[in-house]
């Protein structure tokens, strides 16, 4: 990440605003053993699971929510067997989600036993809608369900020896919930966990739904931020869903305005648009000279895992990730790209600034060899590169201009790519076999 450098069009000094950016990298939490789980057509199996949850761990994440194990026997299995063969690092902790109900909460103990490092994650819906509609319930019945739980947790907290036990709080929906009322149930959790500056609560403002332009989510998140009581014994999370396609840039917003922690998942699999996507928002970090703090560089290997355990492939245009990122179609985009690796080598700068490149595609395991591809909108450079590599052709100037015209009018004509053999054979047409 140090040949990378924060983009700074705007000189600091002619700044009439606050100059933020993100500097470090926040806590990362991996949900997608849950929420990504949970939003598959076929759930990964205890053996899919397993696989994806050494993914992460190979990846540094050092928290995980590794399910609802009070929800289905896999669940509970899967939990069981990361305990049971001791497969958890020790610098690893697992998050597991929980309902604000005894016979579940308990259940959950039973599934914790023996674990060494727990995040116990409490939700229950606090929205005006859902108050209305789903739960006739008034805001301070909501609460005395989040309070209700919280007791029963602590309580029990002691059943897991050896533990270091950690709380989380999520007031679901909470981008949909009036602020006031948000502010009140999370100060109540808080008050009644008794969190203090070395036992932090965490608390999960998640966007289940996102509701609204980035700036209103990190708008919501300050608005806590400022505003909670015994700040220092907290940790803000923050939890986005991409419905409106924003999820990344709310996530980034919303860190600068106080969250300090991110839940979401390798290429945003989660409920309906899915979760944040972090492979994208650690990499926008690490082009800007930020160490995110996650191993992200045998990208092919990440995919091809994940897309094994998902059943979801990778779009080819997925940032950094998909397989097109790293191909220049048009003639002028594939001149430049060649300039500037000429440049960089010739310069031995310190930092990467090639064209259309914004990162090295070699930082992730990738090269960009097919670059190259000739289609209507390559000019003369793609062509000649491609006759020159593949078969030791070099045209002079003037007959790349017009043998590039000649590509140009096929590829129209054809209305695909032109294959390298094409090319060979319009080359003969055109000029050996006249
Ligand atoms: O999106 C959401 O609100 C959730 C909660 C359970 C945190 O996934
Ligand atoms: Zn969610």
């Amino acid at each position: 990440f140090e040949k990378y450098r924060p983009y700074q069009p705007i000189n600091l000094k002619d700044r009439t605003w606050p100059n933020r950016q993100i500097t470090r990298a926040p806590v990362w939490c991996s949900v997608d053993l849950r929420d990504g789980n949970q939003a598959l057509i076929d759930p990964m199996t205890v053996d899919q699971k397993l696989k994806m949850f050494k993914l992460l761990v190979a990846l540094n994440f050092k928290e995980i929510e590794i399910g609802f194990p009070a929800a289905s026997g896999t669940e509970y299995q899967f939990c069981r067997r990361l305990i049971e063969e001791n497969l958890i690092p020790h610098d690893v902790c697992v998050q597991v989600l929980c309902q604000s109900r005894d016979h579940l909460i308990e259940r959950t103990f039973e599934a914790l036993q023996g674990a060494h490092s727990v995040i116990f994650h409490l939700y229950n819906s606090t929205s005006k809608l859902q108050r209305e509609v789903v739960f006739n319930a008034g805001a301070e019945e909501i609460q005395e369900i989040a309070l209700k739980g919280t007791r029963k947790i602590k309580s029990m907290r002691g059943q897991l020896k050896n533990c270091r036990f950690r709380f989380q709080y999520s007031p679901e929906s909470f981008t949909g919930t009036e602020l006031d009322v948000a502010l009140q149930i999370c100060n109540a959790v808080t008050a009644e966990w008794g969190a203090t500056p070395k036992d932090k609560i965490i608390l999960n403002l998640p966007a289940t739904v996102e509701m609204s332009t980035p700036n209103i989510y990190a708008d919501m998140i300050e608005w806590m931020h400022t505003r909670l009581d015994k700040r220092d014994s907290i940790i803000i999370s923050i939890h986005p869903h991409n419905d409106r396609g924003c999820a990344v840039a709310a996530s980034e917003l919303a860190l600068m305005a106080g969250g300090e922690r991110i839940e979401g998942t390798l290429f945003g699999n989660g409920e309906r648009t899915g979760n944040v996507d972090i492979c994208t928002l650690a990499l926008n970090l690490y082009s800007q000279g930020v160490d995110p703090a996650l191993y992200l560089g045998d990208m092919p290997t990440i995919m091809e895992i994940v897309e094994g355990c998902t059943r979801i492939p990778v779009h080819p245009r997925h940032p950094y990730a998909g397989d097109l990122v790293y191909t220049a179609f048009s003639g002028s985009h594939q001149d430049a790209i060649n300039k500037g690796l000429k440049a960089l080598k010739q310069k031995h700068s310190p930092y990467w600034e090639v064209p259309y490149l914004p990162i090295d595609p070699h930082d992730l395991n990738r090269t960009y060899e097919a670059v190259i591809r000739i289609n209507s909108q390559s000019g003369k450079g793609g062509v000649s590169y491609i006759l020159e590599t593949n078969y030791g052709f070099k045209m002079p100037r003037s007959m790349q201009v017009e043998f590039s015209k000649v590509i140009q009018h096929y590829s129209d004509k054809k209305q695909k790519e032109v294959t390298t053999l094409e090319i060979r054979k319009l080359f003969y047409e055109h000029y050996v076999d006249k």
